[in-house]
């Protein structure tokens, strides 16, 4: 799968056993690096783009537990620099072929007084920096413990950010868009946006992968890559300075991370350009790492699914739970003798519809929540077993729909909500995963809600983050791909593990059946949460009015076509339309789109963008002539610009249009829109109108 088209090493330098600065540009010389020891010898790096401080000199190391300073007095002992062009196909994404072109600086460091040693690897490429520490065997360390990573980031000035506050246990919140001095006044209400489990970060601190625009007109955007056996990096923001530094995820006891020497960090990631559409393009934290490691990916597939899922959120009454008795005693109950509540959603008959819809639309896969016992308590955190991963309630024939479903040819997906009794589904897992072999499932959505129990680790910590990719690891032995939900948030190891199909690790859709997300919210994501890799947004919502259901208020922040433009705006090889299909049925036109969307591409081509207040990419099918685009905006109404120029020469298409209607409004008239169709060339540009909360969504083949 790995091509390598050329690859060069080359030393230029080794052994200089002095401080002087090491200097490093991109392969397209926009972008230079500079690593120096300071005068008391604290390693230290910057970072420029056309001429524009992008980090001004900041330090870099460790304190090591519980009071080694791992951060000055060091030496030089050896430097190397090398280049690297080559290009590797994904299993899946947004381009068929991904190009890893950058040059790279080694470092091997010495604490003169200690005689321990520590190296650092820069890897910078046309579209940023990645650097990370690497902790060699050695006589005078071996295991230890972190106390504090003091990585920097020295900003120029007071950029705009759009942050989440720090917190070790969910990422579930609006995103804040303020100057970094406004940070500290806003964070109380910035905290109060998430209603899943919090633990907040006591300094005045916010999450990654964050975004700043300069203004000078830089878009920078801090991050990590390959996020393994480390705990998660926030960052500490000293507002007065413009400083960000490494805050990583401490476990209960306040120790961040437990380690041995021959390990390495994750790759501290600076994405940079002055151009906001750059930022979506990067593929920098993909490149950072590692090559698949699963050999036979055959059976990793996009998906795009339906799903019991959205009635749970609607106030329609469907429950996850079998019945209503309390005081059940997992393993120990017959469900038999125990009076069904009448609106169990995962029942064999419903899930049966679902599986006709699938059928008839052309989905992959039905996603199935409630179909085990256990739902009843699901609220008991403090209880170590709650569900059964093996055990369907009594009105679920897992065998029967398992061969209703393959008769059609439609998967269905597993559901593991482990409200975070994570000892408890590990001893699980196994049994688990064979039970999913035995009846035909390929696919698990697993879910992380609430309080750690029964270990007080934190969402984001060492521990957990291990645990994640371990469940990734022994579910591709058993040829299962992963969703996870309320896990840790992504950084690339996608490419190592494409069973890992997506995350949610964000607020998603579900949000709008609580209290609603803002217009500008999937402006963001993408130059957030999006950058370490794809999330199960769960898009697609027609009936944005959920008191149509009877008991929930609340109102969808997008019109219909924004709902559509989603599917290509927010990339994920998985793709729900999490509407009731009902919805479907009735807006069947409209529904046309989501039938024909791609969720796998040959290329991607990010038209105009803007965090906060529009995007517009067009992205071609993979292996097919055909081209989707999708555009969103904030609150504001606005004209996009879709130039066709991607399309190739010589051919004229089709395309076809779903636009706001002339007085569609997110709030007041979501649900109006005209579609259209046009022959157009590479040379057309079409100039949709989109209105307030609006998007537009355009199909093109060749006629
Ligand atoms: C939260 C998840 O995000 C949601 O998709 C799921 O339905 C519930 N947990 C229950 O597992
Ligand atoms: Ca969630």
């Amino acid at each position: 799968m790995m091509k390598k088209t050329i690859l060069s090493f080359v030393l230029l330098w080794s052994l200089v056993a002095h401080a002087a600065a090491q200097l490093l540009s991109s392969p397209d010389g926009q972008l230079e690096m500079q690593f120096r020891l300071s005068a008391d010898g604290t390693p230290t790096y910057s970072l420029h783009y056309k001429g524009k401080t992008v980090i001004a000199e900041s330090r870099l190391g460790f304190l090591i537990a519980p009071k080694i300073d791992f951060s000055h007095g060091f030496r030089i002992v050896s430097t190397e620099t090398r280049e690297a062009d080559t290009t590797w196909q994904p299993v899946w994404g947004q381009y068929r072929t991904i190009r890893d072109c950058h040059r790279e600086l080694f470092v091997a460091l010495e604490q003169e007084r200690s005689g321990r040693l520590l190296h650092l690897r820069f890897r910078l490429f046309n579209d940023g920096l990645g650097f990370r520490y690497e902790f060699p065997v050695q006589p005078h360390l071996r295991h230890f413990g972190l106390a504090d990573e003091l990585t920097e980031f020295r900003l120029t000035g007071d950029h705009t950010a759009f942050w989440l506050p720090a917190d070790y246990d969910t990422n579930e919140f609006k995103t804040t868009t303020s100057p970094l001095s406004e940070v500290a006044r806003l964070m109380p209400a910035a905290r109060d946006e998430a209603l899943a489990c919090k633990s907040p970060s006591p300094n005045l601190a916010v999450q990654t992968p964050l975004m700043l625009k300069s203004a000078d007109g830089l878009y920078i955007n801090l991050h990590e890559a390959a996020l393994v056996n480390f705990p998660a990096l926030h960052l500490n923001l000293d507002d007065r300075q413009w400083v960000l530094s490494a805050h990583l995820t401490p476990d209960k006891n306040g120790a961040k991370g437990y380690h041995q020497t021959g390990s390495v960090s994750p790759w501290r990631t600076v994405i940079v350009s002055d151009d906001a559409r750059d930022i979506l393009a990067s593929t920098l934290i993909l490149n950072l790492n590692e090559p698949c490691a699963i050999e036979d990916t055959s059976w990793i597939h996009p998906t795009k699914y339906v799903g019991v899922w959205w009635e749970y959120f609607t106030g329609g009454g469907s429950t996850w739970a079998y019945t209503d008795t309390p005081d059940i005693r997992i393993g120990q109950t017959d469900y038999t003798r125990l009076a069904p509540n009448g609106h169990h959603g995962a029942n064999t008959a419903h899930v049966k519809e679902y599986i006709d819809f699938a059928a008839r639309n052309g989905f992959d896969a039905v996603l199935v929540e409630g179909w085990n016992e256990g739902w009843e308590d699901n609220t008991a955190y403090q209880k170590d077993r709650i569900y059964s991963f093996t055990k369907a309630y009594p009105d679920f024939d897992v065998e029967g729909l398992h061969r209703y479903a393959a008769a059609k040819g439609v998967k269905i997906i597993m559901h593991h909500e482990t409200t975070s009794s994570v000892t408890d589904y590990e001893r699980q897992l196994p049994d688990a995963l064979r039970f999913m072999n035995a009846h035909g499932y390929d696919a698990v959505k697993t879910g992380y809600v609430g309080p750690l129990q029964p270990r007080s680790e934190h969402h984001d910590g060492q521990w957990m983050v291990n645990h994640y990719l371990y469940v990734v690891q022994e579910a591709a032995k058993h040829r299962v791909m992963v969703n996870s939900h309320e896990a840790v948030r992504p950084t690339g190891l996608c490419r190592t593990y494409p069973n890992w199909v997506a995350q949610e690790s964000g607020r998603g859709t579900e949000f709008e059946s609580f209290n609603g997300n803002r217009p500008d919210h999937t402006t963001i994501l993408p130059f957030t949460r999006l950058m370490g890799g794809p999330m199960d947004y769960t898009p697609g919502i027609f009936e944005g009015d959920l008191s149509v259901y009877g008991s929930n208020p609340a109102k969808l922040s997008s019109t219909l076509v924004k709902q559509l433009a989603l599917y290509v705006t927010m990339y994920s090889p998985l793709q729900m339309a999490a509407d009731l299909y009902p919805n479907y049925e009735r807006y069947a036109d409209a529904f046309q789109f989501i039938k024909d969307v791609a969720v796998d591409w040959d290329d991607t081509y990010v038209l105009e963008a803007e965090p906060g207040d529009y995007i517009t990419i067009a992205r071609k099918a993979k292996g097919k002539d055909e081209w989707y685009v999708g555009g969103i905006t904030d609150e504001q109404a606005r004209t996009a610009t879709i130039d066709l120029g991607f399309l190739p020469a010589g051919q004229r298409y089709e395309a076809t249009i779903y636009a706001d209607a002339k007085d569609a409004d997110w709030q007041t008239n979501p649900k109006a829109y005209v579609i259209s169709k046009q022959r157009v060339t590479p040379k057309t540009v079409l100039r949709p109108k989109l209105a307030p909360g609006g998007g537009v969504a355009v199909s093109i083949r060749p006629l």
